[in-house]
């Protein structure tokens, strides 16, 4: 099945940063081809699983740039990426292990990310642009 990889982003998910908004889509496209490829195997590949954790923390380390430009407070934040780092590892093992299955993880990862988005990322984004010239992004 073909993903397309723009679109993906609902519009009330969006920042107003554009960097990250796109950084925001490319997860999504990440979290729906793994949805497909699961649907046909019902498996967690190794470079799969790498990639996704591996893009986050990148994502995570953009936010963290864009907040120190801007000389906006991240500590509670980042502590809230790591949780997510630390648990989103843990279900990837338990995956990999037989433990857990991998739609477990799915369901996990979409609630998370699009409730991350609502509670840490918009208001995050709302200090940003309040901190920076509107022609800065
Ligand atoms: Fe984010
Ligand atoms: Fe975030």
């Amino acid at each position: 099945m073909e993903i397309p990889a723009k679109g993906l982003l609902p519009a009330e998910l969006m920042l107003g940063i554009a960097h990250i908004d796109a950084q925001h889509e490319a997860i999504f496209y990440r979290i729906e081809n793994l949805k497909a490829s699961c649907l046909d195997t019902g498996e967690l590949p190794d470079h799969v699983a790498d990639d996704l954790l591996a893009y986050l923390a990148e994502h995570f380390a953009s936010e963290e740039t864009c907040a120190g430009e801007a000389g906006v407070s991240f500590k509670e934040h980042h502590v809230k990426h790591e949780a997510t780092l630390a648990a989103l590892r843990h279900w990837v093992d338990r995956v990999q292990s037989g433990r857990a299955d991998i739609f477990s993880l799915l369901r996990y990862l979409e609630i998370w990310f699009e409730r991350h988005i609502l509670e840490e990322d918009q208001p995050f984004a709302r200090k940003v642009l309040a901190a920076r010239p509107p022609a800065a992004d």
